[in-house]
């Protein structure tokens, strides 16, 4: 593969922008380090789309993004457009780039190291080592599922999905399980929904027929979300519908320590898009306090997806170093405790990524 690569970045708003730019600094300093060239262009999108062209994905956007050979987000929304309705609103700028792009699968890795599970909300002990990829469908279910429809006193959204996007999906998380350690939770509400009772049969269907050496196990959400917090050593592959996803890998980020800490790659379709699990953090915007890791983690997924593992490793391993010597920002640290700024930790990741030795 050529080592030229044009990526197309989105900042978005509030806090999106500030990690963006720590993410390009670290993928600019990596590609000096490993011969890599990489073209970057920004692009207005969201809150930001808005205001400069009258919509939150603009179609000279979204033309750059189907022709880039990656995207890189930072989050969209926040108050300013709060008061817009459906299509207007930044939130479905991104839906509407998801579903263009086609990119049905979501993964979010959620991986705690022993040297760094005392950031938990949890006990270090109950976390050490934990190691979970949710695999959430993105681009059906009642995200996307019509008729939607808001009048003044009634509302509805249609929560849908046909077999042939919960096969699509399924696989994906069974090529990951073998690779992994064999065992997929999916998690559905079948108890109650028709539309979990086709996602069970189907996950069922697919592991038994294409993946006989995976574990196929299935949960409902609301006790997953319970076990996750309970037991979290149970999981590795969850496999999971678009709204459950959603709300699960935020759950998750606990384990971590910090939504600031989550990557995500969302793939399948015509161009890979990489974002952090979180959002604009509008209360944060401007501060210069936004984790930047979980934009950081997002480019290192990229370089994995472009088989770069060398590249993806040290941009791991330099926010490792950087986070055991215990450099956090402010969401790490208790309330009134020091901290450092997002350029100061970004500046010390950058030095990290000189260091030869891959930290574990
Ligand atoms: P949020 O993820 O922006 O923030 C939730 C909490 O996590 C806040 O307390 C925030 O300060 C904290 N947080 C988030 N990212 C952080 C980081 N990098 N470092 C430190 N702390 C961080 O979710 P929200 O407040 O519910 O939503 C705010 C806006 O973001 C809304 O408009 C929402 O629609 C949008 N949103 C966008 C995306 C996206 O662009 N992918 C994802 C989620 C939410
Ligand atoms: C996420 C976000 C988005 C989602 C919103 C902003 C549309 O919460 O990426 O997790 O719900 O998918
Ligand atoms: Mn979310």
């Amino acid at each position: 593969m050529s080592h030229n690569h044009h990526i197309a970045l989105l900042p978005g708003d509030g806090i999106g922008r500030e990690v963006l730019d720590a993410a390009r600094c670290v993928l600019e300093r990596v590609s000096e380090v490993h011969g890599l060239h990489f073209e970057f262009s920004a692009y207005a999108f969201g809150g930001a789309g808005i205001d400069s062209l009258g919509t939150p994905l603009p179609e000279a956007t979204l033309t750059a993004c189907q022709e880039a050979d990656a995207i890189l987000m930072g989050a969209i929304g926040g108050p300013k457009w709060d008061g817009l309705r459906g299509a207007d609103r930044p939130e479905s700028g991104l839906l509407r780039l998801r579903s263009e792009l086609g990119v049905f699968a979501n993964l979010r890795p959620v991986t705690v190291p022993e040297s760094l599970a005392h950031l938990s909300v949890l006990p270090a002990e109950k976390v050490a080592g934990v190691d979970i990829m949710v695999v959430r469908e993105l681009t059906g279910g009642i995200y996307f599922g019509t008729p939607r429809i808001q009048e003044a006193h009634r509302a509805l959204d249609t929560m849908v999905y046909d077999v042939q996007e919960i096969e699509r999906i399924t696989r994906v998380a069974g090529e990951w399980a073998t690779r992994r350690s064999g065992r997929i939770i999916s998690v559905d509400k079948a108890n109650v929904l028709a539309v979990s009772r086709l996602w069970r049969e189907t996950a069922s269907r697919i592991i038994r027929d294409e993946f006989p050496d995976v574990k196929l196990d299935h949960m409902y959400v609301d006790n997953a979300a319970m076990q996750l917090v309970l037991d979290p050593h149970q999981f590795d592959v969850i496999l999971t519908g678009n709204l459950f996803g959603d709300i699960l890998s935020d759950l998750s980020s606990t384990l971590a320590g910090s939504l600031g800490l989550l990557p995500s790659a969302s793939l399948g379709g015509t161009t890979p898009l990489f974002e952090p699990v979180h959002g604009s953090a509008p209360d944060l915007a401007g501060l210069n306090r936004a984790n930047p890791v979980a934009a950081i983690l997002s480019a290192a997924m990229m370089l994995d997806e472009w088989d770069y593992a060398e590249a993806a490793a040290s941009i791991r391993s330099a926010v490792s170093a950087t986070l055991k010597k215990g450099l956090f920002t402010a969401d790490l640290v208790l309330e009134g405790s020091s901290y450092q700024s997002a350029t100061v930790f970004t500046d010390v990741v950058l030095s990290n990524l000189n260091l030869s030795e891959p930290v574990s």
